[in-house]
């Protein structure tokens, strides 16, 4: 009998709800408890398990790397460290760049406005961010971030965070008329937040490149612009790409989809970067930045920044992605996943909008009335018929994720072709069976 609900303090709950099966292993899209149940992963465990449960050629480089060497510091080389960066910058077409190894997303995304601020010549540089957004729950990744939940704890302007609105298109905070418009309006707010620096202090610009955590997926403009309007400000654009990453927009980073137009200046990675097999970050950087570096000494470094263990993992994974075709894999479920998506919409008033779709990962948002938009209750709180779907869903074996009024579906690039199938069933009977008024 597990001790883990007295003894462990959980993240992300209230400690006297925390009441979660143990689970004790995993293969593919299912994982598997102790009673010997076996539930589908529709959310890929925070977005994380791309490669699905104890991917066997994962596991086996672990297993490999252990029996030969599991820890050297960075003052010291690895060999898997070498050739998981090599990989990465051929993979991003960073050449000539470098890549920082961290331990997970939160520092990545500190260690990249560390580095920008250093590169800049700005080591106390603002940092534009967005509104709805999420970084991390380190101190400043909270600064970083437009979760409302975590604002209260950290005092934003004083780490020199600029909020900018999101290019919400559904709920356009600019009033746009079209996805387009609110795109574009997006992106000038962004230009304009730097130009009202007088001293033109800002630093970089800190954003998810298409697809957010917190469900805001946005229109196909907003990007390739915000990457002219930051470049031709001379101001660093930072990819978080720890969500959105590895084959989840149907590229092996969502930027790639605008191809040149949409190359940032860093990028951060974490989960998909070993399919959350064991814990790393990582900071890949543009061969300008890494050149304005080379010569000026870095105040920072974790422990176990570079863990050969972590980083044997990274390799496994991205030969893993590679070698099965997941990249395209994701693209084209996740089509198909929209595509259905969007049948169920017009069966269920209570589905809003749909967005995603580019790969497995797509939003689905609930509304009480899809002419006004009205919401049931005020983001980021979670209607009591959805938090009651979710239960519902878990009897029928699927592990579903939400965010406020949102079902986030994004299961691993490997899942069955007949249990997404399955899943979506399970989504369109279950929305039937409540009372959304
Ligand atoms: C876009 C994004 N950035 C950063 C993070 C933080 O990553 P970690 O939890 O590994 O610190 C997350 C985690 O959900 C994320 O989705």
């Amino acid at each position: 009998m597990t001790r883990e609900r007295d003894d462990v303090l959980h993240s992300w709950c209230i400690q006297a709800d925390w009441n979660a099966p143990t689970i004790v292993g995993g293969e593919g899209a299912h994982f598997v408890d102790t009673e010997g149940r076996r539930y589908l992963d529709m959310s890929s465990l925070a977005e994380c398990m791309n490669l699905g449960h104890q991917h066997p050629y994962v596991v086996r480089a672990i297993q490999r790397q252990a029996e030969k060497l599991c820890f050297v510091t960075a003052a010291w080389g690895a060999e898997p460290r070498a050739t998981l960066a090599r990989r990465l910058l051929e993979l991003s077409g960073f050449e000539g760049g470098r890549v920082y190894f961290s331990l997970g997303g939160a520092d990545a995304n500190e260690h990249a406005v560390k580095f920008a601020r250093q590169a800049r010549g700005l080591p106390q540089g603002r940092i534009v961010v967005r509104d709805r957004s999420y970084h991390g729950a380190s101190y400043a990744t909270m600064a970083l971030s437009g979760d409302t939940r975590t604002q209260a704890q950290v005092d934003p302007e004083a780490f020199g965070a600029i909020r900018v609105p999101p290019p919400y298109a559904y709920r356009c905070p600019f009033g746009s008329p079209s996805d387009v418009a609110c795109g574009e309006a997006a992106a000038v707010a962004v230009a304009t937040a730097i130009d009202a620096q007088p001293d033109g202090g800002v630093a970089a610009v800190l954003m998810e490149a298409n697809a957010g955590t917190n469900g805001i997926v946005a229109p196909n403009n907003y990007w390739p612009r915000l990457r002219e309007e930051t470049r031709s400000r001379g101001v660093y654009l930072i990819a978080d790409e720890v969500m959105s990453g590895f084959g989840r927009c149907g590229e092996w980073f969502a930027w790639q989809r605008y191809g040149e137009a949409g190359r940032p200046d860093l990028m951060t990675l974490a989960k998909g970067l070993t399919g959350a097999h064991v814990p790393l970050g990582a900071v890949v950087m543009s061969a300008d930045v890494s050149a304005r570096l080379e010569h000026q000494m870095l105040y920072t470094g974790l422990t176990y920044c570079g863990h050969p263990l972590a980083c044997a993992a990274g390799v496994a994974a991205l030969e893993a992605y590679a070698q099965e075709g997941l990249i395209e894999r994701s693209r084209s479920l996740g089509r198909a996943l929209y595509a259905r998506l969007k049948a169920l919409q017009h069966k269920h008033s209570v589905i809003g909008d749909v967005r995603g779709g580019d790969g497995l990962f797509a939003v689905i948002e609930l509304v009480l009335d899809q002419a006004t938009r009205a919401l049931h209750a005020p983001w980021p709180a979670s209607p009591v018929p959805l938090r009651a779907l979710v239960r519902r869903a878990m009897e029928h074996g699927v592990s579903l994720a939400i965010r406020g009024n949102l079902i986030i579906l994004a299961p691993p690039l490997v899942i069955a072709e007949n249990d997404l199938d399955d899943a979506v069933d399970l989504l369109d009977h279950l929305l039937a069976e409540f009372d959304w008024t």
